[in-house]
């Protein structure tokens, strides 16, 4: 593990194009609950009865319960030692498949959601776009143009990631250098193609994972520990 580390440190510092690609685990020590394993957030709840947009169609007010309830906790969350690493690195670019814009709460400045973001409304009517940092005024909410229903701004079962986000992840992920794949299992795609896709042109990449992941095959080196501790050491090193 040590000489890993010297290795992984050695690849990070020399990296010209680096990214980084996230799941979950990036914001487990933040106190927010991956979606699998032992706690995940799919144990508890059922996907297709709240992630879905047949879910909302049958039952806003339940699809929004939950929502909220995962808003409120990430408003009382704040980015740990792993967020504060990678938003200090030089020249990288994030690619994350979460939800809760820590990332940017620690200060990182290009962040591509491939799974939108829990702070975004949209409305199904006339598709206007609005941040609410704050606890919603009512629930389930509407929209302050045209009256019609909010929806979650994130990516449900079923739809497709927004485009424009994932072409710029894609065009991302083929010119990178090297790319820190932290706290992922790679279990869904498109998303987890990225980590393939780098490899496949070339990039040396990393990955921070206390357990191994379906991406471990394709990455140069594993390293097994947590994101608050492995980011702020091989980040910050130097
Ligand atoms: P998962 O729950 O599938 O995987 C979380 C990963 O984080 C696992 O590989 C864990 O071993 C690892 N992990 C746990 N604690 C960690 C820590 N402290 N540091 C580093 N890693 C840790 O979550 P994701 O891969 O993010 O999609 O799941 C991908 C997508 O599945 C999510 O974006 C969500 C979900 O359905 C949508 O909502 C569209």
């Amino acid at each position: 593990m040590h000489y890993q580390l010297d290795e992984a440190i050695a690849h990070i510092e020399a990296a010209q194009r680096p990214v980084s690609f996230s799941g979950s685990g990036l914001s487990a020590e933040s106190g927010i609950p991956t979606f699998r394993g032992q706690d995940g957030l799919w144990k508890n709840y059922r996907a297709e009865e709240l992630a879905t947009n047949e879910a909302f169609q049958r039952d806003p007010a339940l699809v929004w319960e939950w929502y909220e309830m995962r808003l409120r906790s990430c408003r009382h969350c704040e980015p740990n030692a792993g967020h504060r690493a990678l938003a200090g690195w030089e020249g990288a670019v994030h690619i994350t498949q979460n939800v809760d814009n820590l990332l940017e709460r620690a200060g990182a400045e290009t962040v591509h959601h491939l799974h939108g973001e829990l702070c975004l409304l949209r409305c199904v009517g006339c598709g206007r776009e609005r941040y609410e940092y704050e606890e919603l005024a009512s629930l389930p909410p509407r929209c302050l143009a045209c009256g019609e229903l909010e929806r979650p701004g994130v990516v449900w079962f079923g739809e497709p990631l927004p485009h424009a986000v994932w072409m710029e992840a894609e065009k991302a992920a083929r010119a990178c250098d090297l790319m820190l794949v932290v706290g992922t299992s790679g279990a869904v795609w498109p998303a987890a193609g990225l980590v393939p896709l780098a490899a496949q042109t070339g990039a040396v990449v990393i990955e921070v994972n206390p357990e191994p992941s379906e991406v471990s095959s394709a990455c140069t080196i594993s390293l097994r520990g947590t994101a608050a501790d492995l980011l702020a050491e091989v980040l910050l090193s130097g």
